[in-house]
């Protein structure tokens, strides 16, 4: 016996299917455009910074110079770590994936937050900000402390982008080092309802609050499909190790029928239009810290794999060199990932909660139907 036929399966990876409304972005997958808000990402990239296009996302304007400077000024004084998140981090077991205790830790955030268990709108405003504002802290923390030095007080003279850099590693980051950094975190602040986004949509529209949705939006995106890619090709990239053995090595997994990570997308049927902003910081970081092979390595390895499988290559390809030459450790580039899409995933979070219904779709049923049950003790062993 088969289950009546009551829904219709889409497609695999539901594909195409349009499962809510939104106002925040637009991928235009056939032209390889990006916008946040009505604006450009080519002109939010250009011309803008991390804080003024979170403002963006989760505001739904632009701020005026006074409102960005207050925005500023509410990142700044939530920056700093309460005890408990910091024992959360402490606790961590040597060895730890930083994308596990970054989640564990933007989870324990909650219990000290002063807006916990008050959902309102004006709260959840709030409540996101500060999630902005700790995230960095937290993961620049983690890595202090996990290479056995003091974790740093943020700056409060510093842009998010180069206080993180400062929290890492010590140093104030040159100004155009933390530029580029700064337009790699735009670059990452939304996208859609690509598959963590979807997953914090789900997650607000039981009504959770802004914190349960961000924890479940970062273990969809520690995935190796999805952010986690971005590290598997730093890997890749080091495996080669010099651009003339790119070819051999990629064809090689190619015949193997391996996926090449850093390729291809659901919705790009041309080139990712943050790709390309990320391959020539990629380029101009490489040769500015002495280290351009990474970046001809990459060159060749995107060179082959559009030759051989006509791929384009994704946000998580180049951003991996990139952040490799400016010394930021590779199982930490999804956790940075996570720092920048928090604007996204909060303003999804805040645009679901203004208009909610609860998100439940249907399974077509493929199991049996009416087997009859046999007591334990009849099954055999
Ligand atoms: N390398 C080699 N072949 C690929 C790749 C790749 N990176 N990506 C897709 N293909 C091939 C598939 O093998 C498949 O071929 P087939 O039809 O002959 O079987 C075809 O292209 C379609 O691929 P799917 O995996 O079905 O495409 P889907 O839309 O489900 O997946 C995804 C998109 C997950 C991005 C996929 O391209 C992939 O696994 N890429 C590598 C991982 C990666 O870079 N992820 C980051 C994505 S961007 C982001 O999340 C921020």
């Amino acid at each position: 016996m088969t289950a009546p036929s009551t829904t219709t399966f889409p497609a695999k990876g539901l594909e195409g299917v349009v499962a809510t409304q939104s106002a925040i972005s637009y991928v235009d997958g056939e032209a390889g455009r990006l916008i946040y808000r009505g604006y450009d990402i080519d002109d939010l990239a250009r011309h803008s910074t991390f804080e003024e296009t979170a403002y963006l996302l989760m505001i739904g304007r632009l701020p005026t110079r006074s409102e960005l400077k207050e925005f500023a000024a509410q990142l700044k004084a939530a920056q700093r770590l309460d005890k408990v998140t910091l024992r959360v981090i402490k606790d961590a077991p040597p060895g730890s994936r930083p994308m596990n205790v970054l989640r564990t830790a933007t989870s324990a955030t909650v219990y000290t937050d002063p807006d916990k268990g008050d959902n309102s709108p004006e709260a959840e405003l709030r409540k996101s900000i500060r999630l902005l504002a700790k995230v960095p802290t937290i993961i620049a923390t983690f890595h202090r402390l996990r290479s056995g030095q003091r974790p740093l007080t943020p700056r409060k003279s510093l842009s998010l982008a180069a206080n993180f850099l400062y929290l890492l590693t010590g140093e104030v980051p040159e100004q155009e080092v933390a530029r580029a950094f700064d337009v790699a975190l735009i670059l990452h602040a939304d996208h859609e309802l690509n598959a963590s986004t979807f997953t914090a949509r789900v997650i607000a529209a039981t009504l959770m609050d802004v914190h349960g949705a961000v924890t479940g939006a970062m273990a969809a995106l520690a995935g190796p499909l999805h952010g986690g890619a971005n590290m598997e090709v730093m890997k890749m990239l080091l495996e080669i190790d010099q651009p003339e053995r790119a070819e051999r090595w990629i064809l090689e997994r190619l015949a193997a029928k391996q996926k090449i990570m850093g390729f291809g997308h659901r919705v790009y049927r041309t080139e990712d239009p943050r790709a390309r902003h990320l391959r020539k910081m990629s380029e101009e970081m490489g040769k500015k810290l002495g280290q351009p092979k990474w970046y001809e390595i990459s060159r060749k390895i995107e060179e082959v794999v559009m030759r051989e499988k006509g791929l384009y290559c994704n946000v998580d390809f180049y951003s991996a060199s990139l952040y490799y030459v400016m010394g930021i450790p590779v199982d930490l580039y999804t956790p940075i990932f996570a720092m920048s899409r928090v604007a996204g995933w909060c303003a999804h979070i805040l645009e679901q909660h203004s208009d909610n219904r609860l998100i439940r779709p249907r399974a077509e049923y493929t199991g049996p139907l009416g087997l009859a049950y046999v007591p334990l003790n009849r099954r055999g062993r």
